[in-house]
């Protein structure tokens, strides 16, 4: 009975973006917190899978998953045809969409043809990336992170910010933003995936996982810690 090695279990290495509060980023001593990470380690235990998680760049996120670099991505990525064309998911895990933030003293703005012509703050490879590309003479101001666009629509330098429903609503509410707010209809509804490399032999342990904490009430308990009130 020597072999150490033998036993050890399978790692997943995961990668993340960690600006996208509350599903990632750093609390004061620079470790990593959120829904997600709290989500995949669960699913790791679950699975009896080692997690790693590893911070990259969102647009880095898929091509590390391409090149085989890590085996997981969670980051409150949604589901695209887009993107599945390139990698795959696991069964969805959260339900969310974009929405429309303004500055508390805009009355001009609650649809994307309200944005026409407009400045619009996006994060770098994202869904709302894409919608604010679409819409007709209008300035993108493409930035790393939502906290650094949503920064940007308070400084006023631009009209407003497309990003994902739960990350604007949660920043007004814990991280002093109250000058924004957000308005009309959501622009579209999204679902999170974890993403995986194409053809990942992992896809069944990381859906029995999901579908074993979905169950057991852990994932339920997990959403009560970051979304409740
Ligand atoms: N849900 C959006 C998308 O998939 C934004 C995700 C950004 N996530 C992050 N951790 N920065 O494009």
């Amino acid at each position: 009975l020597t072999g150490l090695a033998q036993d050890a279990p399978t790692v997943w290495e995961v990668g993340t973006e960690p600006a996208f509060p509350p599903f990632e980023m750093k609390d004061d001593s620079g470790n990593l917190v959120g829904f997600d990470i709290e989500l995949m380690t669960a699913m790791g235990e679950a699975a009896g899978r080692e997690v790693r998680f590893i911070t990259l760049p969102f647009d880095g996120l898929i091509p590390a998953l391409q090149s085989r670099t890590i085996d997981a991505a969670i980051s409150g990525m949604t589901v695209t045809a887009e993107r599945a064309q390139t990698i795959d998911f696991t069964r969805p895990y959260f339900k969310a969409g974009l929405a429309i933030a303004v500055r508390q003293d805009n009355n001009d703005i609650t649809t994307l043809e309200d944005l026409e012509g407009k400045r619009i703050a996006v994060a770098i490879g994202t869904t709302g990336a894409d919608q604010a590309g679409q819409v007709e003479g209008a300035t993108v101001s493409t930035f790393d992170n939502s906290p650094l666009a949503l920064q940007e629509l308070l400084n006023g330098r631009v009209d407003a910010v497309v990003n994902d429903l739960p990350v604007t609503l949660y920043a007004i509410r814990e991280a002093n933003l109250e000058g924004l707010k957000i308005v009309g209809e959501l622009v579209t509804e999204e679902y999170y995936g974890i993403a995986i490399p194409k053809n990942s032999e992992e896809l069944t342990a990381m859906n029995d996982a999901l579908g074993t904490l979905l169950q057991d009430g852990t994932y339920a308990e997990i959403y009560q810690r970051w979304f409740s009130g």
